[in-house]
């Protein structure tokens, strides 16, 4: 046992050299993030594994002594309910497993014993289990990527046996469970939402027994985000304990918190839903995706850093790259594009500063609206009669990189493709197959569909030059299954998701400089699943700036500003009809990848002039956008403002909206965060200068904001003096 004591856990977000202790005398392990710590116990006398502790550091000399939760002695308890890190179906578990199977006998229960904790390096950990006398072994893997304060964990399920034995069904096969502490009361915090309503941030308290969220879609979907937050109720944006936990997987989906009257509360999470069934045969393994999860001591808005630090540190590729201003062709043009037309856009979207062009739907055969064309990605003969290369040649000479929408994963009946496979489609020979937006999708667990897939994209990206491609998925899923049935005829509501990663991975490899951008009907697929393999997501189809505000704060809770990406559009706004001045449209593009999706040719020269210029203080400002720490300063759900502080190095960029107004008292300065108290800033616009300690304390003296609804203001700040690098006298 190593009895030396432990090194004192830096305060600052640096990683600690050894992320993984293990204490083998008494079976415990310390994982160790930059700011927590997560300890479990290897019990082989119970052959399971307890939980410990997540939240606050603690040496692994006090982790090792912390005693395992006990539940009251009666006949109707579980003994572990609650505290398993993988709680099974069988013995005294009356719980919500993670691992639920039905063996060839019919039976079900599973009894685990512990094999092994198999250290994998400094930073990873698993956990070796077997069911006592089945042929059914899973693996519990823990990870903790270096700087930051997630942990990730997924689950690998293994049929050991013979033929036999039969097959094993699994009906629940959850990446984790992640116990939680004891604390009185506890709070939930997810996004629900629609088609163009995504990321609505709702808080509530937990009740007893299971609470679920999920998607029995086949995509993450717009109705909720594949995470939850949960809190003990006293937490605040930037104060208190927060507890995250997120799924990477595109696919179906379940997240549920289990709270019980005991005082255990708990989270389990994984892909498909409930029915979707998974059948391994003997030799046959599993593994599932990951799950991220956090612990934060600093409300709402840290855990929300924390988790965009991860992302940028290890989930996005080239995160650090920074995302170019685009145009794109939709709200414009709608499906009535033509060479002609989309090079006037580009010409004028060169013109304001656009650097990237992406032409939207309607370029391809048979695309006259939405009923035909999907599946035969050749251009339209009439709109594009010389091919896309001369536009996609004359957007280059233009100075812009060429994008182009594709909706790969989707077919109308009315295609070449679909009368060439018409059994490529989610379909069950004796079930009505339901087109909507009068499209079926392709089943992406076959590999002769992803083969294709692959080919078409591969000659398209070739043949045009395509620098980036605006990948749609229209639909949800329906008749999805086999025809050749049995038992796991549903699992396309995972394998889907896995076949298109597939398609993406290869894409990219093959094209390192390409670019994607996921798109599902705005926000339908966002997730960190989707977000390891494309660079910037859609985030809805509504483009009204003041909307957008509640749907880019509900965003933000998970997913940071470098992949939001929102454009400016027309006014009035073609979806609700508000009127909004350009200035307030642009600042709210702005809070993330900005871009612009009106038609330039009907803004007058004083619009564009406008937009040049505002295009031009984005470029300057983008780097605090999409590189900085975010922090949320008021949010669109109270109050007459919303402010949102971005800070990187010594900049700071302040962006604060008035959607509507109404008489009432003066609003208060605007405390800013993140700043040197020492040091002193300057306001680059006003040249006025303030202590970081101010600015912090007393607040950011609001700027004047026009009269009247959508007002909006940007302030840029630069710190001119820093208490921890001193400028010389001059
Ligand atoms: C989806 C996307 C839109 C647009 C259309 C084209 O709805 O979200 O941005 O690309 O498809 O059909």
């Amino acid at each position: 046992m190593n009895t030396l004591p432990e090194p004192a856990l830096p305060s600052s977000p640096t990683a600690p050299r050894r992320r993984v202790r293990i204490d083998e005398d008494s079976g415990t392990v310390l994982l160790r993030t930059a700011r927590s710590a997560y300890v479990f116990r290897v019990d082989r006398a119970a052959g399971t594994v307890r939980h410990v502790h997540w939240g606050a550091p603690v040496p692994l000399a006090d982790a090792v002594a912390l005693p395992l939760w006990s539940e009251n002695d009666n006949s109707f308890a579980g003994p572990w309910d609650g505290t398993e890190e993988y709680p099974v179906d069988g013995g005294a578990r009356f719980g919500a497993p993670a691992l639920e199977v039905r063996f060839a006998d019919g039976s079900s229960p599973v009894e685990p014993r512990v094999q092994d904790v198999v250290l994998l390096g400094d930073d990873h950990v698993a956990v070796h289990l077997r069911d006592r006398t089945r042929p059914l072994a899973w693996q519990l893997h823990y990870r903790v990527p270096s700087d930051g304060d997630v942990v990730e964990r997924w689950t690998e399920i293994a049929h050991t046996g013979t033929p036999e034995d039969g097959d094993v069904l699994l009906s629940r096969y959850a990446c984790a469970h992640w116990p939680l502490p004891q604390r009185p009361d506890w709070r939930l915090s997810a996004v629900h939402g629609e088609w163009s309503a995504e990321g609505r941030l709702q808080r509530s308290g937990l009740p007893f027994g299971e609470t679920t969220l999920g998607s029995r879609r086949g995509h993450t979907g717009h109705h909720a985000s594949p995470w939850i937050a949960l809190d003990p109720r006293d937490t605040g944006e930037e104060h208190g304990e927060v507890w995250v936990v997120a799924l990477a997987s595109s696919g179906s989906w379940r997240i549920s918190a289990q709270r019980t009257a005991a005082g255990r509360t708990g989270v389990l999470v994984g892909e498909g839903h409930e029915g979707a069934e998974l059948n391994l045969r003997p030799g046959g393994r599993h593994r599932t995706p990951v799950s991220p999860a956090l612990y934060s001591s600093d409300g709402f808005g840290g855990a929300s850093r924390s988790f965009h630090r991860h992302l940028r540190a290890h989930v996005l590729p080239h995160a650090q790259e920074l995302r170019p201003v685009l145009y794109n062709s939709w709200e414009a043009t709608w499906f009535e594009v033509s060479e002609e037309n989309q090079i006037a856009l580009a010409r004028r979207a060169a013109a304001v500063g656009a650097e990237l062009f992406v032409l939207d739907d309607g370029w391809f055969r048979g695309r006259e609206d939405d009923r035909a064309g999907l599946g035969d990605w050749t251009p339209h003969p009439e709109r594009f009669p010389r091919g896309l290369r001369p536009l996609s040649d004359e957007v280059h000479r233009l100075g812009m990189a060429f994008g182009l929408w594709v909706e790969p994963e989707m077919v109308n009946a009315d295609s070449d493709l679909y009368r060439a496979h018409p059994d490529w489609v989610l379909h069950l020979p004796d079930r009505t197959t339901t087109e909507l937006r009068h499209q079926m999708v392709l089943d992406f667990s076959r590999s002769e569909v992803t083969d294709w897939a692959l080919g078409r994209l591969r000659r398209l990206v070739t043949e045009n030059a395509v620098d980036f491609l605006k990948w749609d998925f229209n639909r949800s899923f329906t008749e999805a299954g086999r025809h050749a049935g049995g038992p796991d005829a549903r699992r396309v509501h995972i394998e889907h998701a896995r076949g298109l990663y597939r398609v993406l991975d290869q894409l990219r490899a093959e094209f390192p400089r390409l670019r994607i951008e996921a798109c599902a009907g705005g926000g339908g697929r966002v997730d960190v699943g989707i977000l390891h393999r494309t660079d910037q997501v859609w985030t809805s189809d509504n483009t009204d700036a003041v909307d957008r505000l509640r749907i880019q704060h509900g965003f933000s809770q998970l997913y940071p500003a470098r992949v939001m990406s929102a454009w400016v559009t027309d006014s009035p706004n073609p979806l609700t009809g508000r009127v909004v001045p350009l200035r307030f449209r642009f600042h709210s593009a702005m809070a993330g990848v900005l871009g612009l999706g009106g038609d330039l040719t009907r803004w007058t020269d004083a619009e564009l002039a406008e937009a040049a210029e505002l295009v031009r203080t984005y470029k300057e400002i983008r780097p605090v956008i999409q590189r900085g720490e975010q922090f949320r300063l008021l949010s669109p759900e109270d109050g007459l403002l919303t402010a949102v502080q971005y800070v990187e190095d010594d900049r700071t960029v302040v962006l604060i909206w008035r959607p509507s107004t109404a008489y009432g008292p003066p609003q208060p300065p605007l405390r800013l965060r993140g700043l040197e108290p020492g040091a002193r800033y300057r306001d680059e616009d006003t040249g006025r200068e303030w202590s970081g300690a101010t600015l912090m304390a007393f607040g950011l003296p609001l700027p004047e904001l026009p009269p009247g609804d959508c007002a909006s203001a940007l302030v840029r700040l630069r710190r001119v003096v820093s208490a921890a690098r001193p400028e010389p006298a001059a």
